[in-house]
């Protein structure tokens, strides 16, 4: 089917995930049945995705589903054939995106997701990049709280930057100020996974170390990066930090940017994220307990039996996740400094309303697929495997604002 024929614009793969059912009513929500974006739902089990419909109310009776297992490669090729977008929020990815993002490459299907695993995303670019570039897919991963405020938040500090100080910045510093929410079943089944395969792959961890491991083969600043492993005073923000747990994949997405730019970051651009504790003694306190449970979490989640009963009495099962009230009450709120190699400097705060993981990142994935199937011509962007902001940039700053809470904006000293 060529794109102009195609039956629907999006197809959301997993709408009966935790994260997919907040999307699916969102999506609802914000474009209906009979507005521009024709869509629909997909996933295993036809039960749960008609379950799910009903749940939208009698006018979501005509809301098409497709049944597809993500270890179906002809199912999901048909999928694949019938739409201009997937999106994906079936997860640990490394356990089951593969055959979805092979059936995309294949169809010349555009696809955005939620991962946040980099080892993963490492070696779909290994096996599938120049498929993509020839078939014209377009491939976005990291299409929620990781990492799109990170990787957007940078590009709009550097576009302020340059309109500013005439140059970007070659330091920028993200800190995470305040943040309100919880996390999924899936989600810490995704982080067990990857411990897991970090302790059965030494080549991993090696992996794990390089900050740069997504940029392409050759793209090689040799600047050292700084990355906060302890607690730790930062003087810029006058507080004492600890490191932020979704630092691995956002770090990378950004380098990934910077190399896809030809380098507009700047070819000693440096950049870290991490968690404001406070200042003195009581940030002191908090930087270090915020760094012994990571190291605590990360320690137990490597030892196989730990693993296990992590699993089974700590953490929630897939399917479970923050409470609706817990959604809608979530918040958080990043602050970015920028300084120039001539010592300018900027800063950019980044907010959003609704829990991180859930409540905005539905909102984010969403209007990020909208974008994908209907404001970015395939005339202007080329198959291949993008980062959120080397395709939709200010366009999506803009969606974001409008329609899913986001604000960014440049703090005037
Ligand atoms: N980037 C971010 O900010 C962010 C935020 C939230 C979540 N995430 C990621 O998003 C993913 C989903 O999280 P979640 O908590 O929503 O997960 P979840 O509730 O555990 O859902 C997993 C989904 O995968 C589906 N699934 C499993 N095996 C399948 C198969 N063989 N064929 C088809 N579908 C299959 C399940 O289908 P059934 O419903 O039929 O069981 C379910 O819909 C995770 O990887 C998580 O890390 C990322």
């Amino acid at each position: 089917m060529t794109a102009a024929r195609k039956t629907h614009d999006l197809v959301v793969f997993g709408a009966t995930s935790f994260v997919g059912q907040i999307l699916t009513r969102y999506l609802y929500e914000e474009f209906g049945l009979r507005g521009r974006l024709r869509w629909a739902i997909a996933g295993r089990s036809r039960g749960k995705l008609e379950k799910l419909r009903q749940s939208l109310g009698r006018g979501a009776a005509k809301l098409p589903i497709l049944v597809a297992d993500a270890g179906d490669p002809a199912a999901l090729h048909d999928m694949c054939s019938s739409t201009r977008v997937v999106t994906s929020t079936v997860g640990p990815y490394a356990l089951y995106g593969e055959p979805l993002l092979r059936a995309c490459v294949e169809t010349g299907t555009d696809y955005c997701d939620l991962t946040g695993e980099p080892q993963w995303i490492r070696r779909m670019l290994q096996k599938y990049e120049s498929a993509a570039r020839k078939s014209g897919a377009r491939i976005v991963h990291c299409c929620g709280f990781d990492s799109i405020p990170s990787d957007l938040g940078v590009h709009f500090l550097q576009r302020e930057a340059r309109a500013r100080f005439g140059q970007p910045c070659d330091r920028v510093k993200m800190r995470v100020k305040a943040m309100s929410g919880g996390f999924s079943g899936g989600t810490f089944a995704s982080a067990l996974n990857a411990f897991k395969e970090f302790a059965a792959d030494p080549r991993l961890r090696k992996e794990l170390a390089n900050p740069y491991s997504l940029c392409p083969k050759g793209f090689g600043p040799k600047t050292r990066q700084p990355n906060v492993k302890f607690a730790e005073y930062d003087a810029d923000f006058e507080s004492w930090v600890a490191p932020f747990v979704m630092a691995a994949a956002n770090v990378r997405i950004v380098h990934r940017t910077n190399a896809l730019t030809d380098g507009a970051y700047g070819d000693k651009f440096r950049y870290d994220e991490a968690m404001l504790g406070g200042p003195g003694l009581r940030g002191r306190a908090a930087a270090t307990g915020i760094t012994a449970g990571l190291g605590g979490f990360a320690v137990a989640a490597s030892i196989p039996p730990l693993r296990a009963a992590l699993e089974r009495f700590v953490l929630p099962a897939p399917g479970e996740g923050p409470s609706p009230e817990a959604q809608m009450k979530g918040f958080y709120d990043l602050r970015f400094l920028g300084r120039t190699a001539d010592g300018r400097t900027i800063r950019v705060k980044v907010t959003g309303q609704g829990d991180p993981g859930y409540g905005s990142t539905s909102k984010i994935l969403g209007q990020a697929a909208a974008l994908l199937a209907l404001d970015l011509p395939r005339s202007h962007t080329q198959g291949g495997f993008w980062t959120p902001a080397t395709i939709f940039g200010d366009k999506l700053i803009d969606r974001l604002e409008k329609h899913a809470d986001l604000h960014f904006e440049v703090l005037e000293d």
